[in-house]
């Protein structure tokens, strides 16, 4: 009976301050910078964009076009969810944006932290996917 009223009272204190403050927000002040520990970037490299589908897209359709929060990933990313280029410009070794050219650029670390550093995957898919084995060596070196 204490806890409960315990809780009530949080909850009660935790409301009124939103009202007072105007709508809630939904995500912390750097959201948006790259770097920062509370950004989107880094939320998604400990836990992957599973978790955002609820608010930003269609689970059932498996879809990022927006949801119930009417932010599409589509909106500043062409790639969407992958947070990536446009899948022609990534996969076209001749074009600016090719991921070859900017791994090679930034190394593994950059690329690590969702694909794993080992480069075989975590909570994005492994280069693996579509690199041998021995160029992923050949890169790690
Ligand atoms: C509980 C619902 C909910 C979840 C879960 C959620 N979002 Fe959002 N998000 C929103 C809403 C609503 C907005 C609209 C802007 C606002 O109210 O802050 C938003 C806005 C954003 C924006 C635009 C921010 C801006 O400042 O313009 C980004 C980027 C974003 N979300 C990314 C994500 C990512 C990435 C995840 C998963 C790690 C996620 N969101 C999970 C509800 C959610
Ligand atoms: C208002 C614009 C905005 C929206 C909407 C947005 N992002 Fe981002 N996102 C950014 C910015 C800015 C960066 C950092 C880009 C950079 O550092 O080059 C980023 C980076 C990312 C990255 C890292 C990509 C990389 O190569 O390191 C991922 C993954 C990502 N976003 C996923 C999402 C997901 C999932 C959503 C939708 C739920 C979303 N983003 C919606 C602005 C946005
Ligand atoms: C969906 C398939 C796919 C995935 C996943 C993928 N790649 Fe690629 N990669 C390609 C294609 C296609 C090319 C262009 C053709 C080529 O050069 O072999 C390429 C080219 C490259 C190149 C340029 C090769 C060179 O010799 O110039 C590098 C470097 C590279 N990828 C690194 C990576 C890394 C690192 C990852 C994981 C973070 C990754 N790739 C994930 C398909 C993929
Ligand atoms: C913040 C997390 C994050 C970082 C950092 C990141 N990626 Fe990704 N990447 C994703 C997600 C999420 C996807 C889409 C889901 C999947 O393929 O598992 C993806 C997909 C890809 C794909 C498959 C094609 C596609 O667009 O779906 C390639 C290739 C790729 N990433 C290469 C790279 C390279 C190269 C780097 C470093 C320059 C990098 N990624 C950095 C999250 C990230």
């Amino acid at each position: 009976m204490k806890r409960i009223s315990i809780i009530v009272f949080f909850l009660l204190t935790f409301f009124s301050a939103c009202t007072k403050t105007g709508e809630p927000q939904m995500h912390p002040n750097a959201w948006l910078i790259t770097g920062e520990s509370e950004s989107h970037m880094a939320k998604i490299s400990e836990s992957g964009t599973e978790s955002c589908q609820v608010c930003h897209g269609e689970p059932y359709l498996n879809d990022y076009y927006g949801g119930s929060s009417g932010v599409s990933c589509y909106e500043c990313h062409k790639g969407g969810p992958s947070g990536h280029p446009a899948w022609n410009e990534w996969m076209e070794p001749e074009s600016d944006e090719s991921h070859g050219t900017l791994f090679l650029d930034r190394g593994v670390l950059d690329c690590g932290s969702c694909h794993g550093l080992d480069l075989t995957g975590r909570i994005a898919t492994g280069c693996d996917a579509c690199h041998t084995n021995q160029e992923l060596q050949t890169w790690l070196d």
